[in-house]
């Protein structure tokens, strides 16, 4: 139908929508790719809403490119493979600056050159390479790696992830363009963090989390993992688009691609040294994991002039970091039992230092785990510590094996009280479904006793341990009717501890409600969804007589999470425990609603640089005190905000008669309420 005789509401809806959607893909490019975000996230999810509505109206007007497509498209049944045009290939691995200045001499004799050559040097991410294709600007097909040559198709699961373009920003006929997709150290910590709370396995690293994520049949799961990508490389092109590797990664940037800040272009081989080197001292303190650096010859002629060898290209080399990796023998492996129930296996190690850290014990996770790995009781294992995530069995060295190892089998009863263990279908996590199981019980109380729960300063697991046995608590609400005499009783408790720990127990009855409801160890319900509780219902009664239905109504708040609250306060037993806390004296404070915002309604632009803080860290900073960026000077701007040289939007200020402030009288402005 011509536009001209579609019905006036369609056509501004249409119009509506491109605008919407132009809008937030420019946000997210400004986000993702130049770091560098001009709009509030409150703005960003009213546009989001008010484009969802518009579709939702127009469901005719829908498009895969949209937005509103990263929530995730229909489940599949399988992946369909594709071959990827030219392979994907891997890298051959230097482990020192030796290996990396052969590297050097061997690009430089098949060259028949003495010239210096020059190279760029980038992060290697440990995630899982992809390959995206866009056709006329737009993304049409995902594949993973695969085997190099064929790979599977990741279509839907890629849209989902934010940092990828869906539009480019010019029409490239077809482009095939390469990437890292990884989970930071941040989202793998939550990830994980929610995994426990809500009782499932959970990831061994960072780089496990990416691959699973990514393997998912179902996108709208996979649009709820955090996952990233930094783009490092192009497949098959009708047009090169440099001549160069870095010229190519600026012109990608420019098309949308989201590209590593950390890049150092164009350096000699000595730099590259130099540069590994800083790397090695600041990995610590990325938000994402790197186990080295590829460093790429950068004229793209040569490259070709050099070629591939099999499985790798000689114009390209991976220096690796030294490996936070170990062998060492499995003593044995016992199984613990944790808040939930769950069980998972562990293993006890003959203990090795790695990376400066002795390592005595390292989770299995469960027991396909076991199984997929052949991990036997006497192995010889190569064991992974990786930042402060816990240390874990990477593989079996199999030559080392005697024939005398034994064969892991999970216990038909729980270890701890010999309830039958359960392990539901779809489930990798085997379960003693005894309420009154001690581990459970002393998992439980340690929860509700942890830092963000009550918070009772020297009630450690130890101590917590001691008192179930000795019979003094079996539930959490027990806490509060233990009395000094009988603390004082107990091993390495003098009168002073003993004493201390009361005053904490006495200290921790006044509390937020969002704690006392994460502190009940609600399946599902973490820090998070225990806040959103909170601030919905104001006090338990309300919450313990809430309706599925009441429950699920909350924004942020599933069927299975509404379905587990219900579940707990439909316990009788779970409903005296409650009554018994409060009948204790537990006092419910409503939490400091933060104060009247000092910047609220105030309009700010941004020029020049600012010393000591960043200018997304100022931006942050305004809209924290309820103040609003925007990147041009207009009648709306209150105030232009100016550091070190400048820009032109200072002139425009001046002009329009805008207040232009430095950096100290925006600090004074944020602190003056
Ligand atoms: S270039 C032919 N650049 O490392 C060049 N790879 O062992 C191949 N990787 O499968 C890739 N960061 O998954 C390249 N900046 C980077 C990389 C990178 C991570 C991964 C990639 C590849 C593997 C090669």
């Amino acid at each position: 139908m011509p536009d001209s005789v579609k019905p006036a509401e369609t056509s501004s809806a249409i119009h509506r929508i491109e605008e919407l959607r132009n809008a937030l893909h420019q946000h997210n490019y400004r986000y993702y790719v130049l770091d560098d975000p001009d709009l509030s996230d409150a703005e960003y999810d009213r546009m989001m809403r008010e484009l969802k509505e518009l579709e939702a109206a127009h469901p005719e007007l829908a498009s895969p490119d949209s937005p509103t497509s990263r929530v995730g498209a229909a489940p599949l049944d399988k992946f369909d493979t594709v071959a990827h045009s030219i392979p994907m290939l891997s890298l051959d691995n230097g482990f020192d600056d030796n290996d990396i200045l052969d590297f050097d001499k061997r690009v430089k004799r098949h060259l028949d050159s003495e010239e210096p050559i020059l190279y760029t040097a980038e992060p290697k991410l440990d995630g899982v390479a992809v390959e995206l294709v866009y056709e006329a600007g737009r993304l049409i097909m995902a594949s993973t790696r695969g085997d190099g040559m064929t790979g599977e198709v990741i279509t839907s699961n890629v849209r989902t992830i934010r940092s990828v373009p869906l539009l480019l920003h010019e029409q490239v006929s077809r482009l095939e363009v390469r990437g890292e997709v990884f989970i930071s150290l941040e989202g793998f910590k939550r990830l994980n963090e929610d995994r426990l709370n809500r009782g499932l396995s959970l990831f061994a690293n960072p780089r496990n989390a990416a691959a699973g994520s990514l393997r998912q049949l179902n996108p709208r799961i996979t649009a709820r993992r955090p996952l990233e990508i930094f783009f490092y490389g192009v497949g098959h092109m009708t047009d090169p688009l440099s001549e160069s590797h870095w010229g190519t990664l600026q012109v990608l940037k420019r098309l949308g691609f989201r590209i590593n800040p950390l890049i150092r272009a164009e350096i000699p081989i000595e730099e590259t040294l130099d540069y590994h080197r800083e790397m090695n001292d600041k990995r610590h303190t990325l938000a994402y994991d790197i186990d080295g650096m590829v460093i790429k010859l950068d004229s793209l002629s040569l490259q070709d002039r050099l070629g591939e060898k099999s499985r790798s290209p000689r114009w390209a080399i991976a220096y690796k970091f030294q490996a936070i990796q170990e062998t060492t023998r499995v003593l044995d492996i016992d199984v613990q039992v944790g808040r939930t129930g769950a069980l998972t296996p562990v293993a006890h190690l003959d203990p090795v230092s790695i990376g400066g850290v002795t390592v005595s014990r390292a989770t299995l996770h469960n027991e396909d785990e076991i199984r997929r790995k052949d991990i036997r009781i006497g192995d010889t294992v190569l064991v992974q510590r990786a930042g402060d995530v816990i240390p874990e069995v990477v593989k079996v060295i199999e030559s080392s094996r005697t024939g005398q190892e034994k064969i892991f089998t999970m216990p038909a009863t729980c270890p701890v009280c010999e309830a039958e263990v359960f392990r539901e279908k779809d489930e990798a996590v085997a379960r003693c479904n005894h309420i009154g199981c001690p581990a459970q019980v002393k998992a439980r109380i340690r929860h509700f006793a942890s830092k963000g729960a009550f918070d009772m300063d020297g009630m450690g697991s130890k101590l917590i341990e001691q008192m179930v046995d000795k019979g003094l608590l079996s539930s959490y609400a027990d806490i509060f009717s233990l009395d000094k005499a009988t603390v004082q009783s107990l091993e390495r408790m003098g009168a002073k501890s003993a004493q201390n720990l009361m005053n904490a127990i006495e200290k921790s009855k006044a509390i937020p409600l969002g704690r006392f409801i994460y502190a009940l160890g609600i399946r599902h319900v973490g820090e998070n969804v225990a806040t959103i509780l909170a601030d919905q219902f104001q006090n338990m009664e309300n919450l313990s007589s809430a309706s599925t239905e009441a429950l699920e109504a909350i924004e942020g708040i599933g069927p299975e999470i509404a379905e587990s609250v219900r579940h707990f306060f439909d316990q009788n037993q779970n409903r005296q425990t409650v009554r018994r806390i409060l009948d204790a004296g537990v006092r419910i404070f409503q939490e400091k609603k933060p104060e009247k915002r000092s910047l609220e309604g105030k309009v700010f632009v941004l020029t020049g640089t600012f010393e000591g803080m960043t200018r997304s860290e100022t931006k942050k900073m305004i809209e924290g005190a309820g103040g609003k960026v925007t990147n041009t000077v207009s009648r709306n701007t209150n105030y232009l905000v100016a550091g070190e040289s400048p820009g032109s939007k200072l002139d425009k200020a001046k002009k329009s008669g805008v207040e232009v402030i430095d950096r100290q009288s925006l600090l004074q402005m944020v602190r003056d309420a």
